[in-house]
């Protein structure tokens, strides 16, 4: 196996979507827990609605909005759903929170060797331009990342073939010359299915999906991609 480009999933692989959980208990206590899963989880089901139903899969869904609107949308939902109070800024709080996510501690450091390999690094990601630029910029990533590409141009999110086939748009690869990396297991299977050769960083000591296959490698933390690359 030859691994030419390491392309990342952004949220919850490099950048921590459960960290809004202490900003959320801040201003919601004892609710902050719940928050960010059932947040994270409705975001991820509106990208999957809109994709599913698209029905001119080449051009890209006409019920297409970008992730940083289906963020906020997923948010308002899930205050209104635990009958919280979302009059007082408190959606605008978590917003601006969620532009700058906590990065995992690891991640720096690991990207930095990843490029002192000579490999091409990248982010593949629903996350909408303006948002990833945002974050990556907050982890000070800019220079350890040669490519930011988001699913934007092609309005189909993830697990779209399409949304995958987006990096050999971008970078002249063969699938499994790519190593993919995603904590989420869905990703991690999504892009398995796509044919790139996959990582998953499974922080949470979680089980894999009951959906084969599994990902050719994974780890507790993205300090494991390192082992899948030597
Ligand atoms: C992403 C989300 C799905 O970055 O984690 O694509």
């Amino acid at each position: 196996m030859t691994i030419k480009a390491v392309v990342f999933d952004a949220y919850g692989t490099l950048f921590d979507v459960y960290s809004i959980q202490v900003l959320a208990e801040e201003l919601y206590p004892n609710n902050g827990a719940d928050i960010a899963v059932k947040w994270r989880d409705k975001q991820i089901e509106y990208t999957r609605l809109i994709t599913q139903s698209d029905p001119h899969k080449v051009s890209g869904s006409e019920y297409f909005r970008p992730f940083w609107e289906l963020t906020r949308l997923s948010l308002e939902y899930t205050l209104d759903r635990l009958k919280l109070d979302r009059k007082s800024g408190q959606v605008e709080k978590l917003m601006q929170q969620y532009a700058h996510l906590t990065p995992f501690a690891e991640n720096l450091a690991v990207l930095q060797k990843i490029k002192a390999k000579g490999l091409t690094t990248a982010i593949l990601s629903n996350g909408s331009v303006d948002m990833l630029t945002s974050a990556v910029k907050s982890a000070g990533m800019e220079d350890v990342l040669d490519h930011v590409i988001s699913v934007d141009p092609i309005r189909l999110f993830k697990t779209s073939p399409e949304s995958y086939g987006l990096v050999q748009r971008t970078i002249p690869v063969n699938k499994d010359e790519v190593l993919f990396v995603s904590s989420n297991a869905w990703d991690a299977l999504g892009a398995t299915w796509f044919g790139f050769t996959t990582h998953w960083v499974n922080r949470q000591d979680l089980p894999f999906e009951s959906l084969s296959p599994r990902p050719h490698f994974s780890g507790a933390d993205l300090n494991s991609v390192l082992a899948s690359l030597s």
